[in-house]
């Protein structure tokens, strides 16, 4: 058994090798002058079984684990195993107007391509299962996230209603009470919002979301609760984007931001490699 990864996987790859105590295999990856993508694995792998490592959320890392699922596939392994920390596209997990692509639908089926089984980290839909033709098991990272907030929180709140049942297992977790915020996209940067009746005067808040990629929600959400009176506003998130430097912004209004480790930010200083080393050794034993 190994573990190979990517540029876009390097850093948990590594985690999980010294975690399982396994063989770490680092591919050629490079660029051709037009930027077409070229995926080389240069060590012996045959009869082996292939824990593949890497993110897939933008064309390039798509593109990039799929040609490491196939370089490997085609080297005559046993079995594939892909870990996708953060899975992109999760959004477009149906046709919300007449015309549009399911982008879910599409990826999936690119990456359950000669997989024995994929383990993904938070997708933002469950739904998005259907689409792949081989296993999936899904990671919530909530165990980790719940481990830091411990005794500093009094109320969990998810900016929308989508996120609820996330907020609720924090909240169970810590032993607190849990809501939503009533959310309401105008475009791709701008959401209306409302308290939803919540109140959260005098509380210290954990603001939870799967990604926060803009910014636009957690923004809005911050200045809802702030002007409601929260006393503390903590920020925590599965996938980091932040795009537009959005973390700025955030951090500032704010009394912390905190995201997992599945993209590599400044802030990442929740790890759930121990959370996807155990999914795996529960994988290898049987
Ligand atoms: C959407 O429903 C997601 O859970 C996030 O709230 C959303 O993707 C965040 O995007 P942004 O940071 O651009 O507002």
């Amino acid at each position: 058994m190994f573990i190979l990864t990517g540029n876009y996987g390097e850093k948990i790859g590594k985690e999980l090798q010294s975690m399982l105590d396994i063989r770490l295999v680092q591919p050629t990856i490079k660029k051709f002058p037009d930027g077409e993508l070229y995926v080389r694995v240069n060590e012996k792998v045959m009869d082996d079984i292939a824990i593949i490592v890497n993110n897939a959320f933008n064309g390039e890392s798509i593109l990039e684990t799929s040609f490491l699922i196939n370089a490997i596939d085609k080297m005559g392994v046993k079995k594939i195993i892909t870990v996708i920390p953060y899975l992109g596209y999760t959004r477009q997990d149906k046709k919300f107007l007449e015309g549009e692509a399911i982008s879910s639908e599409v990826i999936a089926k690119f990456l359950s391509m000669n997989n024995s089984e994929i383990f993904i980290v938070e997708p933002h839909s469950n739904n998005i299962e259907k689409y792949f033709s081989c296993k999936v098991n899904f990671i919530s990272p909530a165990e980790e996230i719940a481990k830091n907030y411990a005794n500093k929180i009094d109320m969990v709140i998810s900016p929308d209603k989508g996120g609820i049942e996330r907020a609720k297992v924090i909240a169970s977790l810590l032993g607190v009470d849990y809501s939503y915020l009533n959310k309401k996209r105008i475009s791709s940067y701008e959401v209306a919002m409302d308290l939803n009746n919540v109140s959260v005067k005098g509380k210290r808040v954990l603001l939870v979301d799967d990604v926060i990629s803009t910014g636009g929600t957690i923004l809005k959400a911050l200045e809802l609760l702030k002007n409601d009176g929260a006393s503390e506003v903590h920020v925590v998130c599965t996938h980091g984007l932040f795009l537009n430097n959005s973390d700025i912004n955030i951090s500032q209004n704010s009394t912390s931001l905190s995201c997992t480790n599945t993209l590599n930010t400044k802030y990442s200083r929740i790890s759930i490699s121990p959370l996807i080393a155990k999914q795996l050794e529960k994988f290898i034993e049987n």
